[in-house]
């Protein structure tokens, strides 16, 4: 399939980022994020004042992309947004905008799915991407997910956290420690100078490839109490050993879930995105994989920028759609609430 004549206009707006990218092929030729700073200051993502900050973000966003690709919005072949899943004011803005775009031009659009695109990230360049099938672990706020990856369209969640995911788990620890929205960043730069063996968290015990996160936060939030009862500055004087023990705990349910996939399956390419993948306790872990003396995996962890939300993952999935021509319509609306990647 030759995909690099195709150029792309990618919007992704399904939660708090609102992100612009350009492609040309697999190549970016911009990626822009207009964080919204507010939400800090509440503690989690507000949806109203998120659909207000992507309107007032994504007109000035998209010219500053394209200007910044260094093309004409006439070059651009089609319009790929997220649909869902989603906050659905949010991907309101992003999907109004880039139909009315797309229909004022007279391109065709490419509704994505938010999972879809962060898996489909390891195939921007430079890579080198996965070869199919492989195996990824989507890692974000929303979603925890065990994906069998038979090919950019067909994707199967072999397994998923039966409760919170793995950035929710950060968020919440972090949240109980007095850290801004999102804490999963802040809880990954204090374990950097922590002892992970500090304190011990016990794993969830699900069977087979599913997860669940919720139990370590009831577990942090009575182990805090306990120490907060006899040392009131407990976690003044420990946030180095008690993030780094936390950020163990998470990140080795997530490794012993990913042994048991590779187990299952045989398959050895082993593939991590979503915003957890940018943690460093992960990155590392999972890179000792790839280097085992005897029998490692072939690991594909994403480069930063591509880990949180980011509209260059979108584009990517434009790329791969709009070359197999598989196109959208004026009348499709966001969804919020989107079924899983393989229903
Ligand atoms: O993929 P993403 O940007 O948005 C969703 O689709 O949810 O993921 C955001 C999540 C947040 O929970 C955030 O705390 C977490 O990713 N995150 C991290 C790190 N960077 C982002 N968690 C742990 N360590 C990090 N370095
Ligand atoms: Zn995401």
């Amino acid at each position: 399939m030759n995909i690099s004549h195709l150029t792309i206009l990618a919007i992704e707006s399904s939660c708090d980022d609102t992100g612009v990218a350009v492609l040309k092929g697999n190549k970016v030729l911009s990626n822009l994020v207009a964080n919204q700073e507010i939400h800090a200051r509440y503690g989690g993502v507000v949806p109203e004042l998120a659909s207000r900050a992507h309107l007032s973000n994504i007109t000035p966003t998209v010219e500053l992309a394209i200007s910044d690709a260094g093309i004409s919005p006439e070059e651009i072949d089609a319009v790929a947004y997220t649909i869902g899943p989603g906050l659905s004011g949010s991907l309101l803005v992003g999907a109004s905008f880039a139909k009315a775009w797309a229909w004022a031009r007279r391109i065709p659009t490419v509704p994505v799915h938010h999972m879809r695109a962060h898996v489909l990230a390891h195939f921007i360049s430079p890579g080198p991407p996965p070869e199919f099938p492989f195996l990824c672990l989507t890692v974000s706020g929303g979603h925890t997910q065990m994906i069998h990856v038979h090919s950019p369209s067909n994707m199967e969640v072999i397994g998923a956290t039966l409760d919170d995911a793995a950035g929710e788990a950060f968020d919440k620890v972090a949240k109980l420690i007095g850290l801004p929205y999102p804490g999963g960043p802040l809880i990954d730069k204090y374990a950097a100078l922590g002892n992970p063996e500090s304190f011990l968290f016990s794993k969830s015990k699900v069977e087979g490839l599913n997860m669940s996160f919720s139990g370590l936060k009831t577990q942090v939030l009575r182990f805090l109490q306990a120490q907060l009862s006899q040392e009131p500055d407990f976690i003044d004087n420990n946030l180095h050993d008690f993030c780094a023990s936390v950020q163990s705990a998470i990140v080795g349910m997530l490794i012993t879930k990913l042994e048991l996939a590779v187990k299952t399956t045989g398959i050895k390419q082993v593939a991590i995105a979503g915003g957890v993948s940018a943690n460093s306790g992960l990155r590392k872990a999972l890179t000792e994989k790839g280097s085992l003396s005897e029998d490692p995996w072939k690991v594909f962890i994403p480069p930063m920028s591509y880990c949180t939300d980011n509209a260059a993952m979108v584009g990517i999935v434009g790329i791969f759609d709009a070359a197999d021509k598989k196109f959208g319509s004026l009348a499709d609306t966001p969804q919020p609430r989107m079924p899983d990647l393989n229903s």
